[in-house]
């Protein structure tokens, strides 16, 4: 079984970063590649503030925290991008991901592991005329990625089976709890949680409660967050992204029917929290 050493992070965003973070605190070697300079110097900032408050939590010592820091190495150069296993996590588009995944194939070769934390997109139209389809599956975190427990690996057509065996250990020595699955539109959480959306901003649309009092009534119900909290956190345009891969790939039950609500704060480029604004304003 092949032994993972070093793991390369594509996309330094909300996940990327919490991911890079979370592989090099696991002792990996870890590289976080983003095509864009500001988001990566936000996220090398980002993981120094959040490894000095896990030391001031007594959580790790200042070795381990520089010893994790200096496990990371922060790139926009693809030339670069070579690691036992890739853990893509750049923006929810097939055509983009794919390109990315020929590129990266073509530098690391048929013994690199490539996985996709994808939220929706199908495992298997992401392996169509990938070099190593057998090498490829997927591997979804949840946002934030250092702090939620669950990992859906994700078993496309072609996969491997120790390519899944590798997957779930690199996810336990991440101290998560691994979830296999097979492809399957939304995989599990997204599936099942898109109601818990779809039927919050439904109502606020026909008027029957605001936002806050959405939140609030879900809170106290003992859900973590509300809907819409929710949503500005994982990002309006990856939420409304998601919604309309898995209504389309159901064909389109009306059920399952993507917001209006949110596609005008995603044409406004209102998508939350990493950009100040979304369902609620954190400027
Ligand atoms: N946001 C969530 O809550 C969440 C949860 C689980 C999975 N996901 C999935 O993770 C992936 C990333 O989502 P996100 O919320 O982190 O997005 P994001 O918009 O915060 O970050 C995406 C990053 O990808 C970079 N990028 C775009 N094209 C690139 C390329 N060709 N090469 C390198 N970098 C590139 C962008 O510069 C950006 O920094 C998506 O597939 C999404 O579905 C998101």
């Amino acid at each position: 079984m092949a032994e993972i050493q070093s793991i390369l992070v594509c996309g330094a965003g909300t996940m990327g970063a919490g991911i890079a973070q979370l592989s090099a605190v696991s002792g990996y070697r870890t590289l976080l590649f983003d095509l864009s300079s500001p988001v990566l110097i936000r996220a090398e900032q980002q993981i120094i503030t959040q490894l000095n408050k896990l030391e001031e939590k007594g959580a790790i010592s200042a070795e381990a925290n520089k010893a994790t820091y200096e496990r990371i190495q922060f790139t926009s150069n693809l030339d670069l991008c070579k690691a036992d296993l890739v853990i893509e996590a750049i923006i929810e588009n097939v055509a983009v991901k794919k390109d990315l995944f020929n590129k990266l194939a073509a530098l690391n070769g048929s013994k690199t592991i490539y996985a996709s934390n994808t939220s929706s997109i199908s495992i298997n139209s992401l392996a169509e005329e990938f070099m190593y389809p057998h090498q490829f599956a997927g591997m979804h975190f949840f946002n934030p990625a250092p702090i939620m427990k669950l990992v859906e690996i994700i078993q496309g057509e072609h996969s491997d089976p120790t390519v899944i065996t590798v997957l779930v250990e690199v996810a336990k020595q991440m101290k998560k709890t691994p979830v296999r699955c097979n492809d399957a539109p939304g995989f599990i959480v997204n599936r099942v949680a898109r109601h818990y959306y779809l039927e919050a901003m439904y109502m606020v649309e026909k008027g029957y409660l605001a936002i806050e009092e959405a939140d609030a009534i879900l809170e106290a119900a003992g859900f973590k967050m509300g809907p819409f909290k929710l949503m500005d956190l994982i990002g309006l345009d990856v939420n409304y992204s998601v919604s309309n891969i898995v209504w389309e790939a159901l064909q389109k039950p009306k059920r399952l029917m993507p917001s209006s609500l949110q596609k005008v704060k995603v044409e406004a480029g209102d998508l939350g929290k990493k950009t100040g604004k979304g369902f609620y304003n954190y400027l």
